[in-house]
């Protein structure tokens, strides 16, 4: 029986936290400007001139099928995509708005191709749904509206009813949860009721979850697809805590009772989560390594994103950086699946992280830095039946207790595992050593 007993929540969460590892897209028109998925509102882009996106997406070389096989290849087991981010625009063909895909060169509808290329493949399928709209003409003009340093920005705003907005997201999460089937994650995002103007902007006030209508909103998505896992960005509660864009050290707790939640840290390839064509803080390959093991060593999910550019593919880094978990999942994803932190009697040795299989029996030692000849655990001496290095299923010799002809013998203590190492690192970035566990 695990210590770690996770929080209770009306979604489905047990295929999900066994899965550990998904694919988070952002791709609108903001893969053109290719310079970060908020740049409407950090230029204060004129409608006049975000028109020309518009105008101009083709994203002539979308082939959700090689999306779904680059995802499935690196190990991921599910994806979520933005059906809508914060411009406003809709990547699928929605009745309840002109601003669409379908309306654009591109003329086809981009998340059913992504929904059906993913299931093919096995994966499941989630929606991201942005909770702001700097295109939607009934969402006041707040605090992060690209219209909020025009001059008339509070005649523009007159007559702006954000109830009316809250019916269309309705309306909207309506068609997404009917006509796609199964769909398995709704990711909203994001409130933000704190952040109200100040001065001449008082009026600008922030939102959440009574704007969003957040109860209607959730109870409606539950009623057409029970199960779906609901992230907590509404401002209400619901399964899933979503940390992001850094790495919780410790597995994610309620703020009210301490029970251990379902988390999903979600993080980027290089900073920015839509198509950045001039970022140059892409993440080395041990670094995207070590956040995933770092993830599962803390009882989360990772959820990586790719944004996709404008054309509709994933660019070279993108590709390299996903090529990076493949090599690593192929042959060590063991560590990963169905596996969990360890339970506390268990204490990772210097540089190394721990995970455990959920059934107990089985469990992984992480080497961030390859010791020298002998790697040495403690509280493990007498509790294991094998060990092997787990990318290759080589058998691993070790001794137990303290001995002096390794350089224990000053050491009061008799619990050592002292596992014997090759002195070459294995040719696998994060080598893992896999310990059956004696019942
Ligand atoms: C933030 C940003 C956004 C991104 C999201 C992903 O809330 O607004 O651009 O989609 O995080 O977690």
């Amino acid at each position: 029986m695990s210590t770690y007993q996770v929080r209770k929540t009306p979604g489905d969460t047990d295929w999900f936290r066994h899965d550990r590892f998904g694919m988070f897209i952002h791709w609108g028109l903001y893969s053109m400007p290719a310079r970060h998925e908020w740049v409407k509102n950090k230029e204060c882009i004129p409608e006049a001139k975000y028109d020309q996106y518009f105008k101009y997406f083709n994203p002539d070389l979308y082939d959700a099928r090689e999306w779904a096989r680059q995802a499935k290849a690196a190990g991921m087991k599910y994806a979520v995509l933005t059906t809508k981010h914060h411009e406003g625009f809709c990547m699928w063909d929605t009745q309840y708005s002109d601003y669409k895909c379908t309306n654009t060169p591109a003329g086809r509808d981009l998340v059913r191709e992504y929904v059906d290329a993913f299931r093919a493949e096995g994966l499941k399928v989630g929606f991201y749904y942005s909770l702001l709209d700097w295109h939607h003409p009934q969402f006041p003009i707040d605090m992060y509206h690209p219209r909020r340093n025009d001059p008339d920005a509070f005649e523009q705003n007159q007559g702006r009813d954000v109830r009316v907005y809250a019916e269309y997201m309705r309306n909207q999460v309506t068609e997404l949860l009917s006509n796609y089937g199964r769909i398995d994650v709704l990711w909203f995002d994001f409130s933000y009721s704190d952040y109200n103007g100040t001065g001449e902007r008082a009026w600008m006030k922030g939102k959440g979850k009574y704007d969003w209508e957040a109860e209607e909103l959730i109870a409606l998505a539950r009623r057409l697809q029970p199960g779906i896992i609901i992230d907590n960005r509404t401002e209400l509660e619901q399964d899933l805590w979503t940390p992001e864009q850094f790495q919780p050290q410790d597995w994610v707790r309620h703020s009210e009772t301490g029970e251990y939640v379902t988390w999903e840290a979600c993080q980027t390839f290089s900073g920015s989560w839509g198509y950045y064509r001039d970022e140059q803080t892409w993440k080395s390959p041990e670094m995207l390594i070590r956040m995933l093991i770092n993830t599962v060593s803390e009882g989360g999910n990772l959820l990586m994103n790719v944004g996709p550019t404008s054309r509709g593919v994933f660019d070279s880094r993108a590709e390299n950086a996903l090529k990076v978990y493949a090599d690593w999942m192929r042959l060590n994803s063991r560590s990963i699946y169905g596996c969990t932190k360890a339970e506390p009697e268990f204490t990772a040795p210097a540089d190394c992280r721990l995970t455990q299989s959920e059934d107990g029996k089985r469990l992984y030692v992480h080497l961030f830095a390859y010791p020298f000849a002998h790697l040495h655990i403690k509280g493990l001496a007498g509790r294991v039946d094998y060990a092997q290095f787990l990318h290759d299923g080589s058998e691993l010799l070790y001794t137990e207790g303290r001995e002096v002809r390794i350089g224990d013998a000053n050491s009061e203590d008799d619990s050592l595992l002292v596992i014997h190492l090759p002195a070459v690192k294995p040719d696998t970035l994060v080598p893992v050593i896999e310990l059956f566990l004696k019942d």
